[in-house]
């Protein structure tokens, strides 16, 4: 049948030129279904005399595999020209600006702690911890605060109404202990001893709370301890020791400490440590001596050598060992550094504030890189 060359010819036409996935189909039918022409051309080969078969089959099974085929290509082309179309209409404009998420950032106490911890670190020290909810032994009495010491009335402690049960095993072979908020990081101090003995070289940042509240004071506030004990240690070490963490902290080589005689209960003797300082646009700023012209004296935390008696209470024996200790205001070394005047902003938990004086989580302070770099 000579008629078969034409029939697939119009056909892979008219499928070629077919404009949709339907016309597609259609024609698919119309050639290839139950009732399609080609099926007709395949039934009819059963009808047929051995010899006609033998001569048209080939061409009947030729003409459908075209036919397949070209439907397959022309189906593949449309299907591709769908999806063409459904990309542009998808595209990314990889060029507008991303909506920015909104970013934390570091609370200057925590950024100082970290300052801490970095420039002590270099010095030998150890960060060591003790609970904000402490016990009136730790807090006072090991601290060498005697029952009557007014530091101990209610309205300068945060006490909890319970007391630790005297069957507790914190409570065994002492009287009842009062549980209260810690009012310093000293009793940090006494856990350091007590659990790891001597020589010790540890500092104690944390919070620490105080029944007390004006324009300068928090009733919660930060505090860094610092416990040196060995052989042979006296108030020359503390000193180069403060001296060093303050020249680092500041970053500035003209810091002059003076120790004044003052009174700690734990320690004997005591000192308090100034910083020379001056005004400059009404800012404080650390540096210079406090006896310079246009400069004075700013006092920035206590310290001594430790009290024997804090030895004996902490199980160290005084004829052995000595050593220093000191405490520092966190939030006051803060201020001073990164030039904040009012110590209540610190706690207000505006995020303003925070977007302000925060630092970046990747700013993370280093001795090498400077330890309060800004990005
Ligand atoms: N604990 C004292 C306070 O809050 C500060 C202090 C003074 C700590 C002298 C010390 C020290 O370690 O030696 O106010």
């Amino acid at each position: 049948m000579s008629d078969i060359g034409a029939i697939q010819t119009r056909l892979v036409n008219d499928i070629a030129a077919a404009s949709d996935l339907d016309a597609v189909e259609a024609l698919r039918v119309a050639a290839l279904g139950k009732a399609g022409s080609i099926t007709a051309l395949l039934k009819s080969l059963g009808g047929m005399t051995p010899e006609d078969r033998q001569a048209q089959g080939p061409q009947i099974h030729a003409l459908r595999e075209a036919v397949t085929a070209a439907l397959a290509e022309r189906k593949a082309a449309l299907d591709a020209a769908a999806l063409d179309i459904k990309l542009a209409a998808e595209a990314i404009d990889m060029s507008l600006p991303a909506d920015t998420a909104p970013k934390g950032s570091v609370h200057p106490v925590s950024q100082v702690m970290d300052e801490l911890a970095e420039i002590f670190a270099d010095m030998g020290f150890a960060v060591a911890t003790g609970p904000e909810i402490e016990d009136d032994w730790h807090n006072f009495t090991a601290l060498n605060m005697d029952e009557t010491h007014p530091a101990r009335a209610m309205h300068d402690t945060f006490y909890f109404p319970d007391r630790t049960p005297a069957s507790s095993s914190a409570a065994v072979g002492q009287q009842q202990r009062e549980i209260l908020l810690r009012t310093h990081t000293s009793p940090v101090q006494i856990r350091s001893m007590l659990d790891q003995g001597a020589p010790i070289r540890i500092i104690a940042p944390g919070r620490v709370y105080r029944s007390d509240s004006d324009a300068t004071h928090t009733p919660m506030f930060h505090q860094v301890e610092g416990l040196v004990i060995d052989k042979d240690i006296h108030l020359g070490h503390l000193k180069w020791t403060l001296e060093t963490f303050f020249k680092a902290f500041f970053e500035r080589e003209d810091i002059t400490l003076r120790l004044r005689p003052s009174y700690f209960p734990f320690t004997e003797p005591s000192v308090e440590v100034d910083v020379g300082y001056s005004t400059e646009g009404g800012r404080r700023v650390v540096g210079g001596h406090g006896d310079a012209p246009g400069h004075a004296w700013m006092e920035l935390g206590g310290s001594g050598m430790v009290n024997a008696r804090v030895l004996e209470f902490a199980g160290l024996d005084p004829a052995e060992w000595q050593g220093f200790a000191f405490g520092l205001g966190i939030d006051r070394i803060a201020m001073l550094k990164y030039g904040m005047n009012d110590l209540r902003a610190f706690f207000d938990g505006d995020p303003r504030w925070l977007a302000h004086y925060g630092f970046s989580p990747f700013d993370q302070p280093t001795l090498s890189a400077g330890v309060g770099a800004k990005a």
